[in-house]
């Protein structure tokens, strides 16, 4: 798929757009002859990866999308093509911490911009971003399928699940009626990636520490992950988007990005990989008492292979090489992060059998 020419011309509002993949998102779609719209919270960390991408293109909004007025009034007048929502309370941790901020924001956030939507009169296809979270963990050893039960026994995972059933409910009553609106949800494993500086995530606690010459401490070793780069999900949103445009059958759906069944790996095993490309990155394990995480999770991405030809490209060790030598870059050789990140997408794109080209 040609992405100057699915893109020429383009209005894509992204929500989320200052988070670590809406950021990602942004620098990747500036490239295009495209206006972007972004709306996210008003503050930024001190140190975001926002600060540093290409703004260009890019209308900044700030407000809460649980906020529905705001929201609509920007929505109607900007008229996105495309939208990609990704805003969110994305921290399991703190979901236990601010479970209401957590189901405001992941429920009645995306119910809000599901409202927008019929009420836009224009042609506009919508990537719903959820997570693999949103199936209830019941431990399955052959990875999740889209039509698996949903659940979850934390906030974070039960506002995910939540606004999937939102969504359905939503499309099915509603949306469906609407010819003008192309939308799915799109549910992906965890991700990495250079430029991620979010507190309780193994990669920027491990690379913040490593940056001080400290050791990181590893609560769940064993623990395992459906780890993909944030090029891997991106792709998939926008080969979701790239699809619902040209396949009326898959309007409605929702669909998994994730690596393959074998290839999913404890966090020992990334923080071994990680030794590779870190001189000196030192870890220990230790158990915290009052924090549960679920232990197990796999996804099955087979129907996002069938049919929208999607597949993640990067290995994991590949991946975690980019990762910690994006890191490296940044805080050892002072690197200009546009050129790294431009650095990671050239490569991504370059790869055989991407489905892409510029
Ligand atoms: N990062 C992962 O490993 C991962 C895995 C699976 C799913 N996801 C999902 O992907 C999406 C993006 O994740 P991320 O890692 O970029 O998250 P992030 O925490 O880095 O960014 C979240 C973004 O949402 C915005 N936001 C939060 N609350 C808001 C509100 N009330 N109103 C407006 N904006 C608000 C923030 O300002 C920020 O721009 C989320 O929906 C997340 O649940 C992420």
């Amino acid at each position: 798929m040609n992405l100057k020419k699915f893109y020429n011309k383009k209005k894509i509002l992204i929500t989320g757009h200052t988070g670590f993949k809406g950021s990602w998102l942004v620098h990747w779609l500036s490239r295009y002859n495209v206006q972007i719209m972004g709306i996210s919270l008003g503050y930024d960390e001190k140190l975001s990866l926002f600060r540093f991408i290409n703004k260009k293109k890019l209308i900044d909004k700030r407000f809460d999308i649980a906020n529905y007025q705001k929201l609509e009034n920007n929505i109607l007048k900007f008229k996105p093509d495309i939208i990609y929502h990704f805003a969110a309370q994305a921290l399991v941790k703190k979901s236990v911490t601010n479970p209401l901020e957590t189901f405001s924001t992941n429920i009645i956030g995306t119910a809000n911009i599901l409202s927008c939507l019929n009420k836009l009169n224009t042609n506009t296809i919508s990537v719903i971003v959820t997570s693999d979270k949103c199936y209830e963990n019941l431990k399955l050893l052959r990875g999740y399928h889209e039509n698996d039960r949903l659940g979850g026994h934390d906030p974070y995972s039960a506002s995910k699940a939540s606004a999937e059933i939102v969504f359905s409910s939503y499309f099915n009553s509603i949306l469906k009626k609407n010819k003008k609106i192309k939308i799915a949800t799109a549910r992906a494993g965890n991700v990495i990636g250079g430029g991620d500086w979010s507190l309780n995530r193994l990669v920027p606690d491990c690379v913040r520490a490593w940056a001080s010459n400290n050791k990181v401490k590893i609560r769940s070793p064993n623990s395992t992950r459906p780890w993909q780069h944030v090029l891997e999900p991106l792709s998939g949103y926008i080969a979701l988007s790239y699809h619902l445009k040209k396949n009326k059958n898959i309007n409605g759906e929702s669909f998994n990005f994730g690596p393959k069944i074998n290839e999913v790996a404890t966090v020992k095993k990334v923080l071994q990989l990680s030794q590779k490309y870190w001189k000196d990155a030192k870890f220990k394990i230790y158990k915290e008492k009052f924090f549960k995480e679920d232990p197990l999770l796999r996804l099955n991405s087979i129907k996002a292979q069938k049919i929208l030809k999607w597949r993640k490209i990067l290995s994991l060790d590949k991946t975690v090489e980019l990762t910690m030598t994006w890191y490296n870059d940044f805080y050892k050789n002072n690197a200009n992060v546009s050129e790294l990140l431009n650095r990671d997408i050239n490569y991504f794109l370059e790869q055989e059998g991407n489905f892409f080209n510029d």
